[in-house]
């Protein structure tokens, strides 16, 4: 499987990679489902959510800075340096991520679509244009208020009741459109419409090598490659940057 795995990548003329939660999971952050996932211990509709923002915003800034700090020092693992190698070799690989931590960039990644946006940034929630880096100094009174128009700042991610960022979305469609192989990391494809972007690759003809130690919403067949492997561990693996097998 590995091999045929290996066989692929090199053959590959339009590839792309499609990351979730788990991708991160071996840098220290955590999923949002199955064991020990946030969402089994907070509610994604309070936390996560524009109407818990606007009705709640002291609770879901103390939650998005809890989420900073668990943030803080983390980097990216063995299996994102591969990506970033793999990306250089191939020359054209997007990434496209559900990730909101910034890591396929800390890895020197280039052509990230960051779908659901970035919690390294804040801007002003009532759209006066006011954007600023998230620092601990923006995080020192919770909520943090525009200086601008004093209207509370949001946290530049996609929150639920909320659409993706259009262009962002739109050019992930395409991609998955008319991509050969997509790499499928750490995702419980649960999510839409994220989820339909591995589903389109797969419509049209592509081939899927999906990397998650557990069975997700991907369907068994012959154009799924299903390697039940931690991603840290089986990306340097098939790149070359770790011990060959
Ligand atoms: P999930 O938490 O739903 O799924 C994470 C997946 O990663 C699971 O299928 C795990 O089995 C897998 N996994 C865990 N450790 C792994 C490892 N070391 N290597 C590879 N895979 C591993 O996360 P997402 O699918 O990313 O939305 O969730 C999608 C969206 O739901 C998130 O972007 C977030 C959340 O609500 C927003 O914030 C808008």
């Amino acid at each position: 499987m590995i091999n045929r795995a290996i066989e692929l990548v090199r053959k590959s003329i339009e590839p792309l990679v499609f990351t979730g939660a788990g991708m991160s999971r071996e840098s220290g952050m955590r999923t949002f489902r199955g064991e020990d996932g946030l969402w089994n211990e907070y509610s994604p509709e309070q936390l996560s959510s524009i109407s818990g923002l606007r009705s709640n915003p002291e609770v879901v800034w103390d939650w998005y800075r809890m989420r900073l700090m668990a943030s803080e020092g983390v980097v990216p693992h063995a299996g994102y340096e591969a990506l970033t190698y793999l990306q250089k070799e191939k020359g054209n690989l997007p990434v496209i991520t559900q990730n909101v931590d910034g890591l396929h960039r800390l890895a020197g990644q280039t052509d990230v679509l960051e779908i659901h946006g970035s919690m390294r940034t804040a801007s002003c929630l009532d759209g006066c244009g006011f954007s600023t880096e998230l620092t601990s100094e923006v995080l020192k009174n919770i909520p943090p208020f525009c200086p601008d128009c004093g209207a509370i700042l949001r946290p530049d991610i996609v929150l639920f009741g909320e659409p993706l960022p259009q262009e962002v979305i739109l050019r992930s469609y395409r991609l998955a459109e008319k991509c050969d192989l997509m790499f499928v990391i750490g995702t419980s494809v649960q999510v839409w419409p994220a989820a339909g972007i591995p589903f389109t690759a797969l419509d049209k003809g592509a081939v899927i090598i999906e990397i998650n130690p557990v069975q997700t919403e991907l369907p068994h067949n012959e154009n799924v490659i299903s390697i039940r492997r931690k991603a840290g561990e089986i990306l340097p693996l098939l790149f070359g940057t770790g011990e060959k097998i």
